[in-house]
């Protein structure tokens, strides 16, 4: 397994409470957390659950020695439907652990990172329509600025924006690569992080539409979940911990929940150096009323 599971410790300490269980690990990737928690609590059963069929396929070679684990090919935010097909209707806890996985960024060939030179893609989930490649080659400057400011939080975004549509009235923008070339060409990199970071991050979120998915099924997991149910969520940027900071005091203030994280868990330095990914992590957690 390439992904490296990040704070599994501190996911077992603050999800599982009932040791015969029932748990969503709601964004399961290659099954790193699933493997870490099946592992250490013997009686639990997992519910796996990604979007992305070509990963689902990897976890499930890494989670064949278990019977306790059923995966499922779907969208977090349809939890509910996916819970009725299972014959649940209400489980012990949900993980979610938010973003892409190495896998995606290594081997999937979609395109999530400019470091590699790869077509335009970006979709988690091949059934969809919308790519990274049309977005950058018929959004407005207009259009494209709005969502680098929004989804990457890119102060430069118009003169981004305008390098792109400037671009592609020569040749479609079809590769990481050239892309990561305009947006080179176009700001000058500030500080350690690469110029083309937020951009890819920006695209990222707007063809997965990921924090939609994450406000929906925020809102509605209290009713998914038993009392006394547990949910913890790992974002890795600003835009993801806000809706989740924002969601559990919503859901606190209707008196329907408790926050177990005044300030987000950060992984320890040793985490961090073993696993630089984890770098950003912050994780919140807290419990059905
Ligand atoms: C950070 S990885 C999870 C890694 C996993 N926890 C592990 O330890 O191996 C996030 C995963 O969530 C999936 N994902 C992203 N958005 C999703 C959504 N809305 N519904 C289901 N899965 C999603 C991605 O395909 C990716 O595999």
């Amino acid at each position: 397994m390439t992904h490296v599971p990040v704070m599994a410790q501190e996911v077992a300490q603050y999800l599982v409470w009932e040791k015969k269980g029932i748990y969503v690990d709601a964004t399961v990737g290659e099954g790193g957390h699933t493997l870490y928690l099946l592992k250490n609590f013997p009686r639990i059963r997992i519910i796996g659950i990604d979007r992305d069929r070509e990963i689902l396929k990897r976890a499930s070679e890494n989670l064949t020695r278990y019977r306790r684990v059923t995966l499922r090919w779907g969208n977090f935010s349809n939890l509910r439907n996916i819970l009725h097909q299972e014959g649940t209707v209400k489980v012990d806890g949900v993980l979610l652990d938010l973003g892409f996985s190495s896998f995606h960024i290594e081997d999937s060939g979609k395109g999530f990172s400019f470091q590699q030179d790869e077509f335009l893609d970006m979709r988690y989930d091949q059934k969809e329509k919308l790519t990274a490649y049309e977005i950058v080659n018929t959004f407005s400057v207009g259009e494209l600025a709005d969502l680098f400011y929004t989804f990457g939080e890119e102060k430069r975004a118009r003169k981004i924006a305008r390098a792109i549509v400037e671009a592609r009235k020569k040749n479609k923008i079809s590769t990481t690569r050239q892309l990561r070339e305009i947006i080179e060409k176009a700001i000058n990199r500030r500080g350690k992080i690469h110029p083309a970071t937020l951009i890819f991050q920006a695209l990222r979120i707007t063809v997965n539409r990921e924090l939609d998915h994450l406000s929906a099924i925020l809102t509605e997991i209290p009713e998914l979940l038993n009392p006394g149910g547990k949910v913890v969520v790992i974002t890795y940027h600003s835009l993801e911990d806000r809706i989740v900071k924002k969601t559990f005091r919503n859901l606190k203030n209707q008196g329907k929940f408790i926050i177990h994280t005044p300030k987000p868990i950060r992984p320890a330095k040793e985490e961090i150096a073993m696993n630089p990914r984890s770098r950003s992590a912050k994780l919140r957690a807290g419990e059905k009323l």
